[in-house]
């Protein structure tokens, strides 16, 4: 699904990015081009980066 729409980036790409390291929306913008241009997808990417680390850090726990 696409959260930004300016830019084409995807809830794959921001849990990709989140994955790879990406612990706030600064972060993702160091990867990919996401709220950088109208901004209406901010919230939503900002909501989708913190359910990917929630989601990040319970899978890290049951590894443990
Ligand atoms: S929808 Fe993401 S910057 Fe416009």
């Amino acid at each position: 699904m696409y959260i930004c729409l300016c830019q084409a980036v995807t809830d794959h790409d921001i849990k990709a990015s989140v994955n790879a390291g990406a612990e706030s929306l600064d972060d993702v913008q160091a990867i990919l081009p996401v709220a950088l241009n109208c901004g209406t997808c901010r919230d939503s990417a900002e909501a989708l980066i913190n359910e990917a680390l929630q989601n990040k850090a319970h899978k890290l726990s049951y590894a443990a």
